[in-house]
């Protein structure tokens, strides 16, 4: 794989990967980490695709940079008819080759190897730089006990994405019926990454919802603590004013 351009640089030379998400680099002293392993974990229809595929398109738009988002869960006709009406034309981005979608429908343990050799050919064909993978937990229902996901996970997030060197957003679903806040019970996943994203949709008077993220662990960063709230909105996710929840 030849050398890849990774997002801004700071000062200090730290490379640094835009989220896409304006108004959130500030918070997280530019960016992700380069080559970092993110977590994105929450309920469904929390926001973790849109952030996901923002980072993609962002990232090819304006930066060209390559972009893979691997799913298991989702076609790839519904997730660019839902992105198209969301503003983001990823079609002229893949034709250019700054845009990959792989659908990796059936999972079984047995066939786990070669999905991941699959993956990896398409990272270094296309010199991918940065990955989703959507989910983590469709993967992990391949297997039959939690040792077998403690090697899987291993394996998986430490050698072989790490050594692919491509930011990653690792989706995490959060069963719904959990209405807390972070899991009691944090996955390995968890503990493995470099960063860890909570996507929250919560009630609030009458019969409003708001929609924030919380970053609770992203190393090497001075990042912002608390509860950020965000929108979704007609061109995407969008960093709300602290000063102004609720309904809008
Ligand atoms: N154009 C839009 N305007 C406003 N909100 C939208 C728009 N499109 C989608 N949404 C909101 O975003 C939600 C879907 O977000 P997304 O697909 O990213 O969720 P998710 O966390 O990936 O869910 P899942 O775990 O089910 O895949 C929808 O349920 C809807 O509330
Ligand atoms: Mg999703």
């Amino acid at each position: 794989m030849g050398e890849k351009t990774v997002g801004r640089l700071r000062n200090d030379g730290e490379a640094r990967v835009g989220t896409g998400v304006p108004g959130l680099d500030e918070m997280l002293e530019g960016g992700f980490p380069a080559g970092s392993l993110v977590t994105l974990a929450g309920r469904p229809g929390t926001g973790k695709t849109i952030f996901a595929s923002q980072f993609l398109y962002q990232g090819a738009r304006d930066v060209e940079e390559p972009g893979m988002y691997v799913s298991m869960l989702e076609g790839r006709k519904a997730y660019l008819r839902n992105l198209a009406r969301l503003g983001f034309d990823i079609l002229p981005l893949e034709k250019k080759g700054l845009f990959r979608f792989l659908e990796m429908p059936t999972l079984t343990a047995e066939g786990l190897p070669a999905i991941w050799e699959e993956i990896v050919r398409n990272i270094e064909e296309a010199d991918i730089v940065r990955l989703v993978i959507d989910s983590f937990t469709a993967m992990s229902q391949a297997f039959g006990s939690q040792g077998d996901i403690r090697v899987f996970t291993h394996m998986l997030l430490g050698k072989i994405i790490g050594g692919a060197g491509c930011t990653t957003l690792m989706i995490t679903e959060t069963p719904p019926g959990f209405l807390g806040e972070d899991s009691p019970n944090p996955g390995m996943q968890e503990f493995i990454a470099d960063g860890v994203m909570h996507f929250h949709l919560v009630p609030v008077a009458g019969d409003a919802r708001v929609r924030y993220i919380e970053i609770t662990k992203m190393r090497g960063t001075n990042h912002q603590m608390g509860p950020i709230p965000i929108d979704i909105g007609s061109r995407g996710i969008s960093v709300r004013s602290p000063h102004f929840p609720g309904r809008r």
